[in-house]
């Protein structure tokens, strides 16, 4: 039941469309809309949409691996460094399959982490991937799901040591919330830490660049202590929805 959200934009009016499909409270739908930065929010939303299948299915905002893959397979292709591992993150990870696919494909040792701030979302995929046992492309990888405020990501990782970090709807989630936009600038913040000189973050939004161009230009930038590049390409048009990969990657800062 929860695929048929699938491919659905993160609008208060595609929300309402797919909670009326999904059979959500309309408490939920509510909080949905204005809540999406809300731990209590995504708790319940986990939940409810486990509870209404024997079976467990990944659930996946706009869509899955196989559409993206394209945008993020390439940039794990060459080891940047020669200690161990390829260091990917999945901020708000949910139960997307994003993540496993990763560990999956990748030809190289990867460490991939899914971090989520719902302790059910996590739990789901753990018992799942227990069930399903993945087997990677290369024994070397490890595949990980953790609860995590992606707010305190720096915490988790030390600076300057993530390769990659992918983010399916959750800037968007958070963005357009009504009380998010400050925590969308600090998971953007915290990415910037952790994220190699030589590493990227991707965001797979249905924003217009517009608008979502110039608040990562504005938010990424701090003289003297963090500035990024910013780039855009389009992933295609589902639906009747255009949807984009917004790149940022560190720009090294010279301290004068
Ligand atoms: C729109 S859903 C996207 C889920 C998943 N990435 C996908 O593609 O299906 C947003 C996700 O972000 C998570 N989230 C919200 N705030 C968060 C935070 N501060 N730290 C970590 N995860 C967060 C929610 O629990 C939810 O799973």
């Amino acid at each position: 039941m929860a695929s048929l959200l699938k491919c659905l934009s993160l609008s208060g009016r595609r929300i309402v469309a797919s909670c009326v499909t999904l059979r959500c409270h309309s408490s939920l739908t509510d909080e949905l809309i204005e809540n999406m930065d809300k731990k209590t929010t995504w708790d319940r939303f986990y939940a409810e949409s486990s509870s209404r299948t024997p079976t467990f299915k990944n659930f996946e905002w706009f869509f899955g691996f196989e559409a993206v893959q394209d945008f993020i397979m390439p940039l794990l292709q060459t080891k940047s460094h020669s200690d161990g591992c390829l260091k990917v993150v999945d901020i708000g990870c949910g139960t997307s399959a994003l993540g496993p696919c990763i560990y999956r494909h990748c030809l190289l040792p990867v460490w991939v982490t899914c971090a989520d701030i719902s302790p059910i979302a996590v739990r789901l995929m753990q018992e799942h991937v227990q069930v399903k046992a993945i087997q990677p492309h290369n024994l070397s990888s490890q595949l990980e799901f953790v609860e995590l405020d992606c707010m305190r990501l720096h915490k988790y990782y030390g600076s300057n040591s993530v390769d990659l970090i992918v983010d399916k709807g959750t800037t968007d989630a958070l963005l357009r919330s009504k009380e998010g936009k400050g925590k969308a600038g600090l998971v953007l913040n915290q990415c910037l830490k952790v994220l190699r000189s030589s590493g990227t973050l991707l965001q797979f939004s249905d924003e217009d660049p517009d608008a979502r161009l110039l608040w990562l230009e504005t938010e990424a930038q701090e003289p003297g202590v963090m500035e990024a590049d910013v780039g855009v390409q389009e992933v295609g048009e589902l639906r009747g929805v255009c949807y984009y990969c917004y790149q940022v990657t560190p720009r090294l800062v010279v301290q004068q």
